[in-house]
Order: C-alpha cells, then structure tokens, then sequence
C-alpha cells in the first residue's frame, strides 16, 4: 500500500488555522501518510488588511497558494481548513471551490475522504455550522465524509473552553484572537490526521 497523499488545503486570515492545519499535518504523517500543504488566495484587498492579518501573511509566505485546477489531482483525500464567516466557510475557501468545477465534472473525489476543521472567535460562534456547511460542497464532490469520532475523548471534556466537536476539530480564538490554540485542540487535530490517514489508506483503489 502507497502512503496517502492529502492535500490540506486551508485559509487562515490570523495565523489561528494555521497552527491547527500545522498539528493535522503531523498527524496524517506519524499515520504515515504524505501531505501537500497549500493556503487558499487571498480576497481581501492588501490595503483592508491589518497589521495582525500582515504579520499572519508574512507567516505563511511559505506556503504554496493553492491552485483550485491542479491540486485535487492525485490526492487520496482532502482536509479543508476554514475559520468560520458568519457560521459558514470563509469566502476565501469557497473561492477555491467554487473553481473546482472541471474535476466536479470529471468525477475526480469521487468516492475519497473529506474532513474539515474550523475556528470561530467564540464558543458557540459557528463550529458546527460551518463544518456542516462545508460538508455541503464537499458532498457534491461525492467525497466521503470524515469527522472526528468520540474515540478522540478529548472533545468531551468539561474542563474549560475548547473546540472541536463530532463534525471535526476546532479552536476558539475569543474575539481578538487572543487565544491560540490550546494543547487538547492541538493533540485533537493531530489525532484527526491520523484517524483521517488510516480511513484514506482503506479506501484507496
Ligand atoms: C467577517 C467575519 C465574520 C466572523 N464571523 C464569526 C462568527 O460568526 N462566529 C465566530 O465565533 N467568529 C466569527 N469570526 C471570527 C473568526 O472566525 C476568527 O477571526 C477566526 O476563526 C480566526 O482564525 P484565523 O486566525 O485562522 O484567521 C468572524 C470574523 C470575521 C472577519
């Protein structure tokens, strides 16, 4: 068996989803599978950004954009990174899928996995939602749905505030992205990547 190739594929405006897409990534890897890390373009005009949004790009300078006609190629799975908008993906991801109708047409995640991970500012602020929602075009794709099962007890706890949910892995960042994700929403996104790895090597053809 070849390992999984993943395309993570995430937007991260305050550099939040870019600490989680960073713990999934390990993940899919100690689960031995291979990751193709790409972040969505970006819509905001440079002159609307603030100096938080630019120090999160210069962050993430590395990072290929993403290229909506290539990158769904080959791939045995996909994880979409999306902080919430409004209880819904950002535009910014949406962007990218909403370019991906030739391989919608030609079939191409047919039959392949799919999980998301989201982060809103607040506790109640979307999670659920937005997975939900994304889930949506995912299921368009004819993907197979992946989310993060109650194996990963940490999502039950009642300790303090965390993310994450059934629908898939998450932080919350409180309203000023004060608050960066805590070591439970790390290791829940870690172990989301390889609970995620092990489905994508099953249901390779
Ligand atoms: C236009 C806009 C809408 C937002 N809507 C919500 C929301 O409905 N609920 C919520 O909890 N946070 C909301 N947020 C906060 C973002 O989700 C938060 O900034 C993001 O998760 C941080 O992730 P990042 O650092 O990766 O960009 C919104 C932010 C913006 C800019």
């Amino acid at each position: 068996m070849k390992s999984p190739k993943i395309l993570i594929v995430y937007y991260s405006m305050y550099g939040h989803m870019f600490e989680m897409v960073k713990q999934v990534k390990a993940g899919v890897e100690a689960a031995g599978g291979t990751v193709v890390l790409r972040r969505v373009a970006e819509l905001v005009p440079e002159k609307f950004l603030d100096e938080y949004a630019r120090q999160a790009a210069e962050a993430q300078k590395d990072i290929e954009v993403a290229d909506p006609r290539a990158d769904l190629k080959d791939i045995d799975g996909v994880i979409v990174g999306t902080p919430t908008r409004f209880g819904n993906m950002a535009a910014q991801v949406k962007n990218f899928w909403d370019q991906t109708g030739g391989d919608w047409a030609k079939g191409t995640l047919v039959g392949k996995p799919a999980g998301v991970i989201t982060s809103t500012a607040t506790q109640h602020g979307g999670q659920e939602s937005t997975i939900l929602a994304t889930h949506t075009v995912l299921l368009h794709h004819g993907c197979v749905l992946v989310g993060m099962p109650y194996s990963i007890q940490e999502q039950t706890t009642l300790e303090g505030l965390e993310g994450g949910s059934p629908y898939g892995p998450g932080t919350i960042t409180g309203g000023k992205g004060e608050r960066f994700p805590s070591d439970l929403e790390k290791k829940m996104a870690r172990d989301f990547g390889a609970h995620f790895t092990g489905i994508a090597a099953r249901l390779q053809p």
